[in-house]
């Protein structure tokens, strides 16, 4: 779910709309995470409380920026924002911001044009229609790309305030909240984080909005013996198979069952520590215990990582063990979510060298549907090194999965 932060400065209204449609689910891909308001006295501050979203008054664009850095969010929108931001404001902000405009742009815009007096001059110049647009902010006051518009008629007996309510109830109300979604629904995260050539061999393990389990591995290869595996199932595990005869390899490292099934819980790794988790906890130990037995793979120069992950019914683990160290990782299941850790942070660094992968497990959403998930990660592993891929998706009694392998059988 993406994060929205609102700047307003009075009534609200459009505030209002973007809440309402939360509630309504027309606003479904983002959540307004931040209402920020030049002005302390706008009412927009009141509806933001009411709807218990949180606020900050922020006069200046450094007070501004600061709110932002605090709430993090994904996208912006100017709700009735009437201050003009600086080039340099925007180009400090990395999200991307919408604004709400009450004329059909590029009629009755730009700087002096804002609140009632659009409507004042869009009565005295005699046009028969005009509406509110939506449109991306740019240093050019509201000069950005087009998103969305929709127009009214002008009516003889408008007045300026007459003519703002007809365009605000019959335009601004209905193309912002949906303008707002088109936007996230754009820019909502992919599963692996870009830009990413070559991530190895990855594992993803989480929870469906639903509650359901989703799991995925996938293999990505550059050599000729890495490229030439496929994964086959064997009962409720996985394995791989060479599909060429090849003798310059390390079969152990190429070779091994990713998936292993034992009783509740599901081992999922990138070698044959599989088998060394499977073990050890079939024999009482734990999955840590398992891992601190094993090291990273004997394949200079690159001395790729292990990756493993262990889901139980109550929570799942990853690790990763690196030349840097031995790494654990614990989680509670929450819904929507899951982690994903692959054994290459980029492409290769000077030297030929496959960087490890840094940090914590990458968080990544997952959706309900296990046909769409498994279609987007296969499409973003690209064309260049996907070898095979494997997800799973529990529903608490029985699991549906699906297989991709680029090798033929
Ligand atoms: C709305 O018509 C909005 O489009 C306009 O201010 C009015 C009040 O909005 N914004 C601008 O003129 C920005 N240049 P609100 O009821 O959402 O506060």
């Amino acid at each position: 779910m993406l994060k929205i932060a609102v700047l307003v400065s009075g009534g609200g209204t459009n505030l209002q709309a973007l809440i309402d449609a939360q509630n309504n689910g027309v606003l479904s891909s983002g959540r307004i995470v931040m209402v920020i308001s030049n002005r302390e006295d706008a009412y927009a501050l009141k509806r933001a409380e009411i709807a218990g979203i949180k606020s900050a008054v922020a006069k200046s664009e450094d007070e501004i920026l600061s709110a932002l850095k605090e709430c993090k969010p994904d996208v912006i929108v100017l709700a009735g924002f009437m201050k003009i931001l600086s080039k340099s404001f925007i180009e400090n902000v990395e999200a991307p911001i919408l604004n709400i405009h009450p004329s059909l742009i590029p009629s009755f815009c730009g700087k002096g044009f804002y609140g009632l007096k659009v409507h004042e001059e869009v009565l005295k110049s005699g046009v028969k229609v005009t509406g509110a647009t939506v449109h991306m902010v740019n240093e050019i006051p509201d000069g950005g790309e087009i998103v969305a518009q929709k127009a009214v008629e002008i009516l003889p007996d408008d007045t300026p305030e007459k003519l703002q309510r007809r365009v605000m109830e019959c335009c601004e109300w209905v193309i912002l909240p949906r303008a707002v979604e088109s936007i996230c629904r754009k820019i909502e995260p992919k599963i692996l984080p870009k830009p990413q050539k070559y991530a190895g061999r990855g594992i993803i393990t989480g929870m469906t909005p639903s509650g359901g389990k989703m799991l995925a591995y996938f293999i990505m290869g550059r050599s000729v013996s890495s490229k030439a595996r496929r994964f086959e199932r064997s009962g409720d595990d996985l394995i791989i198979k060479l599909t060429r005869d090849d003798k310059n390899f390390d079969p152990s490292l190429i070779l091994y069952a990713p998936l292993r099934v034992l009783g509740d819980n599901i081992i999922i790794t990138n070698g044959d520590q599989t088998d060394t988790v499977y073990d050890t906890m079939k024999s009482g130990g734990t999955f840590e215990e398992a891992l601190r037995t094993r090291e990273y793979e004997p394949d200079p120069p690159h001395f790729t990582p292990r990756i493993s992950a262990l889901m139980t019914p109550s929570g799942y683990k990853q690790s990763i063990l690196k030349r840097a160290g031995k790494y654990f990782f614990e989680y509670d299941y929450t819904p929507g979510k899951g982690r994903l850790i692959h054994t290459y942070d980029h492409d290769v660094m000077a030297g030929g060298v496959l960087p490890s992968f840094e940090g914590e497990p990458r968080e990544v959403n997952i959706p309900d549907d296990m046909e769409s998930f498994a279609g987007e990660l296969w499409q973003e592993l690209g064309e260049d090194y996907r070898v095979a891929m494997y997800v799973r998706y529990y529903d608490g009694n029985s699991y549906t999965d699906k297989l991709y392998n680029t090798q033929e059988a």
